[in-house]
């Protein structure tokens, strides 16, 4: 199966990616990137942290990180506050050991103070400073390589990303002169009704000379409606000193989060295209519309998903499987050639080849299912491993235990694993063969070969090819019954 490397955008075509790594372009070795991330969310709505936010599996803030990082620039610097903590951590376990430094933000005083903050950890050597907020999740690597590579062609101390919108919403305003030439950005609140016509819109990409940046960071004040230091306000000075050069770019990739509405129409956006990516590595889905797979995910050609199944966290799902209608599946390595039949709530398990699950099975985390292993309806296993050929077919609660080879479990059966204050262990060696309604009482261990009677509650150790009857004997009364009724009868007549 394909491993999604580090600091790569999993959801672009594998082409795309291949050829980035080959030609590395210089200029990206002299370009820092600062990614501003230190807002507190406010439009959420929230008590978590607006980057924190889940965005098709990932949080919303890392995607970005993992697509400046697959620039390889020469520098990579998130600015962070609030929640700067678990932000960290979010970065630092999807991207274990990436180039990454953090700058703090302490008080969040706008876009423009935050990115200072960030510069002060560019290195002197940095020629040219790509800017770039965290909440615009889906922005493509291949428009940043573009914007990075621009403004060469000209003196402009600043290249730009602009785009036009039916519908401009919050985002700042592009105001151009005359000419047409960009003369600065006009945020959304303090703008005119005039300006809030201007449909041609700031997504914020911003690509700036770096020793222009230095200075004129220092320039910026906080006289507008939110009273914050905004970093648009740079526009006005570049456009000043030499001119401003915009890019004209789609918006769709390139919308910001700030409200939940915003998380929830990107995340459709990826999720369809997370989806159509699989499809074209070979992965059938049906009815494609109603199938959640998050980013992190990885299957293999040959897969087949059913209507409305959700392939969650990093689960993996090996060539020929099949998961079927309704299934959930959360951090579970599935492998080849594997049924997951309907309504299967899976997570934090493995799943060998072969394996037969479900409908209906519940397999909770740190369940090993071995090689075409049979669980069925109505089944929940926990921490179990079961090995190569068991078979829990029907209705079992299976939990701290192992299953040996060809093992097969009446329906039924329960390991009583929990007395009250802690869990035991309930071991089944090969070739055992567990009647129906029995509970195996642990801790206990069922030698190889050895067959139960149904029924039996079991307390003790089962040697191996025993015969273990843990049940009340059946007593047989001939004519109980007869004579019962007859005497109810007598009764009744004499009364
Ligand atoms: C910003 C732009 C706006 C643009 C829009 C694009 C400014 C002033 N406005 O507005 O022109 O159309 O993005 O999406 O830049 N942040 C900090 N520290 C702060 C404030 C914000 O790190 O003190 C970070 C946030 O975490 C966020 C990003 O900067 O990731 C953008 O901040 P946000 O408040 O969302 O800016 P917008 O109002 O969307
Ligand atoms: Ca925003």
């Amino acid at each position: 199966m394909k491993k999604v490397p580090n600091g790569d955008d999993s959801t672009a075509p594998e082409s795309a990616r291949q050829s980035e790594i080959r030609n590395p372009k210089s200029e990206i070795r002299n370009t820092a990137v600062v990614l501003l991330a230190a807002g507190k969310g406010t439009r959420m709505i929230s008590a978590r942290p607006k980057l924190l936010h889940d965005l098709a599996g990932r949080p919303l803030g890392v995607w970005i990180v993992g697509t400046a990082l697959a620039l390889r620039p020469g520098r990579l610097v998130v600015v962070v506050g609030h929640g700067r903590e678990e932000f960290e951590a979010a970065v630092r376990s999807r991207f274990p050991g990436a180039p990454v430094s953090f700058a703090l933000q302490r008080e969040q005083l706008g876009t423009g103070h935050a990115l200072r903050c960030g510069l002060a950890r560019v290195p002197r050597s940095a020629r040219r400073v790509l800017v770039l907020y965290g909440d615009t999740p889906l922005v493509p690597v291949g428009l940043l390589r573009t914007l990075a590579a621009r403004p060469r062609r000209r003196a402009a101390p600043l290249a730009m990303v602009v785009s036009t919108l039916d519908d401009p919403a919050v985002y700042g305003r592009i105001v151009r002169d005359a000419s047409g030439r960009v003369v600065r950005i006009v945020e959304h609140r303090d703008a005119s009704p005039a300006e809030r016509a201007i449909r041609e819109v700031n997504p914020g990409i911003y690509s700036f000379d770096a020793a222009f940046l230095r200075r004129a960071v220092r320039r910026l004040g906080r006289r507008n409606a939110q009273g914050e230091f905004y970093l648009t306000d740079l526009v006005a000075l570049a456009a000043a000193e030499g001119g401003v050069c915009d890019v004209a770019a789609p918006f769709d990739d390139l919308a910001g989060v700030n409200m939940r509405e915003d998380l929830a129409a990107l995340e459709e956006r990826c999720t369809d295209r997370i989806r159509r990516g699989w499809m074209l590595r070979g992965v059938t889905i049906r009815a494609p519309a109603t199938v959640r797979i998050e980013a992190e995910a990885v299957l293999a050609p040959d897969v087949e998903i059913g209507p409305g199944a959700q392939i969650l966290g990093r689960t993996r799902v090996g060539r020929g499987s099949s998961i079927g209608a309704g299934s959930i599946l959360r951090d579970v390595d599935v492998g080849m050639n594997v049924e997951i039949l309907p309504y299967v709530v899976a997570e934090g398990s493995t799943i060998a080849d072969g394996a037969r699950v479900g409908p209906f099975a519940r397999v909770r985390p740190g369940t090993e299912v071995g090689r075409d292993v049979h669980l069925g309806n109505f089944v929940e296993t926990k921490k179990t491993v079961l090995l190569e050929g068991a078979k829990a077919n029907h209705l079992a609660y299976l939990g701290d235990g192992v299953i040996g080879r060809r093992t097969n479990v009446g329906a039924g059966t329960i390991f009583c694993n929990y007395d009250g204050r802690a869990k035991h262990r309930t071991v089944l060696g090969d070739d055992v063969f567990v009647g129906s309604d029995s509970q195996l009482v642990a801790p206990v261990t069922v030698g190889d070969g050895a067959y139960i009677a149904s029924g039996s509650t079991v307390t003790d150790d089962v040697p191996p090819d025993a015969l273990a009857v843990a049940r009340a004997r059946q007593v047989n009364k001939p004519g109980y019954m007869r004579r019962l009724r007859d005497r109810t009868r007598r009764g009744a007549g004499g009364a």
